[in-house]
């Protein structure tokens, strides 16, 4: 007699509809699950008083100031969001980008409103000096290119002030070598052990920044930032910049962007065991938001199929301009 094995089934006994059949069957069977608590919704932060100022190619993103963020964390909390990413836009630059290590800049004092008025509001910050300097690059420049090692230190400093101001996470977007480390042991050396790193570890040269770019006055005035960001083309490359920050200290790493690097959030899956956060970026948005406003996409349900994709990828978080409306459309 010939026993029959599970993978012998087939049609007509193996029928793939019989779970389909029925809502309550495939909501038994869904193996991705995406919540209201998966999400980091990131603020750009403004100076002044009272200003919410739409960014264009953003539809329904403003750049804040320090006065309208309290209102914004609860408006959060209530969507069951639980964490903000925030990005400053200083009201001076300069060559070295000191706003972003000034103990009173736009993200320190954002931190400080948002962790006395919404505590219960997880805030991370981007640790980055492009927004700052007057050359729009990630590091200080010496002899025309961005200098890996000097910039290393101001990185640190800005950390450090993040922490000091009672940032929960620090996320370093740099990607400068050993910045990581150098973020690590300055926190550490300053009693600040507790405070995770989030590393934008596999951070690749897209053209889907530029939304973003306009909306944080941060474009390089020279070059770009090929000689830093990854090659799109590349993924052992990713696997190597996640393994030497987690050696470096990382307790979370970033895929970004999202939708054209799936496959990056899932080779990172497989071979690594800590959290993964992706990045769902400006230029993202903004493609999904423009078929949307032109009635050629169904916008809530292509939201949700693209946000699920990247957990079924393997992220775990998910960085994103949608996440108040995702948020809303998923409670239905
Ligand atoms: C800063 C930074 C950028 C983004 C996040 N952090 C811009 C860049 O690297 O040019 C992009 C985010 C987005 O496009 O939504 N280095």
């Amino acid at each position: 007699m010939v026993l029959q094995t599970p993978s012998s089934v087939r049609f007509p006994t193996a029928r793939m509809r019989r779970l389909r059949s029925s809502g309550l069957l495939r909501d038994m069977v869904r193996e991705t699950t995406l919540d209201s608590r998966d999400f980091i919704y990131p603020i750009f932060v403004t100076h002044g008083r009272g200003v919410e100022d739409a960014i264009a190619s953003m539809p329904g993103v403003s750049r804040l100031s320090v006065d309208k963020l309290a209102a914004q964390g609860r408006e959060l909390l209530s969507l069951g969001i639980p964490a903000v990413l925030l990005f400053g836009l200083p009201e001076a630059k300069d060559e070295v980008g000191s706003g972003a290590y000034d103990p009173d800049g736009i993200v320190q004092r954002a931190v400080r409103e948002l962790k006395n008025a919404v505590p219960e509001l997880l805030v991370v910050t981007d640790v980055c000096l492009c927004e700052y300097t007057s050359h729009g690059h990630c590091g200080v420049i010496r002899n025309g290119d961005v200098d890996n090692d000097e910039s290393l230190e101001l990185l640190a400093q800005t950390s450090l002030s993040h922490a000091t101001a009672g940032a929960d996470i620090v996320a370093p977007s740099d990607m400068m070598d050993g910045r990581v480390s150098a973020i690590r042991a300055t926190l550490d050396a300053e009693g600040r052990t507790n405070v995770p790193i989030m590393a934008y570890s596999a951070k690749y040269a897209s053209a889907f920044y530029g939304p973003f770019r306009e909306a944080a006055d941060s474009t390089p005035q020279f070059g770009d930032r090929r000689s830093y960001q990854m090659d799109p083309a590349n993924v052992r490359e990713a696997l190597r910049e996640v393994q030497l920050d987690i050696e470096e200290g990382a307790d979370i790493v970033i895929v970004k962007p999202a939708m054209a690097y799936l496959d990056v959030i899932a080779r990172v899956r497989e071979r690594f065991s800590l959290p993964i956060a992706t990045y769902n970026v400006s230029g993202e948005y903004a493609m999904v938001k423009a078929a949307a406003q032109n009635g050629w996409i169904d916008e809530q349900r292509v939201v949700l199929e693209l946000l699920t994709g990247m957990r079924r990828a393997g992220a775990d978080m998910i960085i994103t301009y949608h996440a108040k409306d995702a948020s809303r459309w998923l409670r239905q």
